[in-house]
């Protein structure tokens, strides 16, 4: 069974999508997940704790200052047992309080004093959700290192209403639930130590509007620094333009080109370790236009090319602030590994985490990655995983090699 004897903490919501959690108790335990279920108030009115109970195999707990719940569990080892925390269906609501770090119920206390991973699967109308309030707490639950599935489009349980708001499927929650269910890095793992990570796109000017770039997101290396932050290190991020809030606990410094962002990665050093997850532009243009570039009747442009600095390649022979351990990405549309170790050699870095961009494989922009680790010794395939996965192995392969304090399950 895929989630045997995974604890998995259920908090049940108020809204009308509630009757789904049901179906999704009875799914998880299915599959041998142990779950405890919290239901708030509002959710108390969409559904019964009887009917809850029923299907969980267990008492649900409602109450903050529940003198027999707390005797028995607390809400402390509540927080602190389970290997994931899911909130379904999360509502507006739920999703402002965690914002603000409320505690004033038991499902909002819990949320608050967890270490462990918070997966929500948020439900409400299609007009709440697009609520600039709503979608700013989204955008800093998602920094703060909160997983979401959905919402999902379509009809809602008002009738005549539709958009974005529809809780995921218990089914797709379930597929969320067993990506999600890997190991965080232990919280020193990484402390006392100096990261460096850059991420995202450059973009080269062309002229005042115009520019050269590429598809990256900037989630597989934002997520690293948050990772690495996570892990208890000091992160510095590198960040080109990405549409990614800052990742908490992580100083950002917000580039443009490839030469800001080399200027900004020598300015981090000294460090412990350097991740180079950019995709930055190769060739930026000799001289950008003062003024916009306006249509000749049919002439086309002229536009000559200079190399942009290898910021990869420039850290790594660093004569005297070359990090320790340098690792590099390499986006390859084909011979993924050969291209891997020669670009290893080429750059002089200690590993290349390197991933397939070919058409159809989704990685630029997608949330998951499947990725190969080349070094010096060896090529070591890892599953497909979600960019957070990838992310926390790669922090525990690098508390290892740094020998940092106490790596916490690392593959
Ligand atoms: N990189 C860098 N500075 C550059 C180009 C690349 O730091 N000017 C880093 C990237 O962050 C990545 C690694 O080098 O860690 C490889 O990037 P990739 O785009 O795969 O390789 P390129 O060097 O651009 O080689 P090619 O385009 O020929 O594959």
């Amino acid at each position: 069974m895929p989630l045997q004897g995974k604890k998995i903490l259920l908090v049940i919501a108020g809204g009308i999508a509630a009757y789904k959690s049901l179906d999704l108790i009875r799914r998880l335990r299915e599959r041998g997940a142990k779950v405890r279920v919290i239901m708030t108030r509002a959710a108390q009115e969409f559904v019964t704790p009887l009917a809850v109970g029923a299907v969980a195999g267990e008492r649900p707990f409602t109450e903050l200052f529940d003198l027999s719940a707390e005797f028995d569990i607390g809400h402390i080892r509540l927080a602190r047992e389970p290997d994931l925390i899911v909130v379904a269906p999360a509502t507006a609501d739920l999703m402002a309080k965690m914002v603000h770090g409320r505690a004033d119920d038991l499902a909002s206390t819990v949320l608050l004093a967890t270490e462990r991973r918070i997966l929500l699967a948020p439900a409400m109308n299609p007009a709440m959700w697009m609520n600039a309030a709503t979608q700013r707490n989204f955008a800093r639950l998602q920094a703060d290192g909160v997983v979401f599935t959905g919402p999902e489009a379509g009809e809602m349980a008002e009738s005549g209403e539709r958009g974005l708001g529809r809780m995921s499927e218990p089914l797709s929650i379930v597929a969320a639930i067993e990506k999600n269910l890997f190991d965080l890095p232990a919280r020193d793992a990484l402390s006392g130590k100096k990261i460096l990570v850059t991420s995202g796109p450059t973009r080269e000017p062309i002229d005042p509007v115009r520019y050269i770039s590429n598809h990256s997101s900037g989630k597989q290396g934002h997520a690293l620094a948050r990772m690495a932050a996570i892990a208890g290190a000091e992160v510095v991020l590198v960040s080109g333009p990405v549409s990614l809030p800052d990742p908490s606990g992580v100083k950002t410094i917000h580039v443009e080109t490839a030469e800001q962002m080399l200027n900004a990665s020598e300015g981090a050093l000294p460090a412990d370790a350097a991740i180079f997850a950019a995709a930055v532009a190769d060739w930026r243009v000799t001289k950008e236009a003062a003024q916009k570039m306006k249509k000749q009747d049919g002439k086309l442009p002229s536009l000559s090319f200079a190399e942009n600095p290898d910021i990869l390649a420039t850290i790594s022979r660093h004569s005297n602030l070359r990090p320790r351990l340098v690792i590099g990405f390499a986006a390859e549309t084909e011979n993924l590994i050969d291209n891997a170790r020669a670009k290893l050699m080429k750059k002089g870095c200690d590993w290349i985490v390197a991933n397939d961009v070919s058409t159809g494989t989704a990685t630029f922009g997608g949330a998951s990655n499947e990725v190969h680790i080349v070094t010096a010794t060896g090529v070591e395939p890892w599953p497909m995983q979600t960019k957070e996965a990838v992310a926390a192995s790669l922090v525990k392969r690098i508390a290892v090699t740094l020998g940092g304090s106490r790596p916490g399950g690392a593959r």
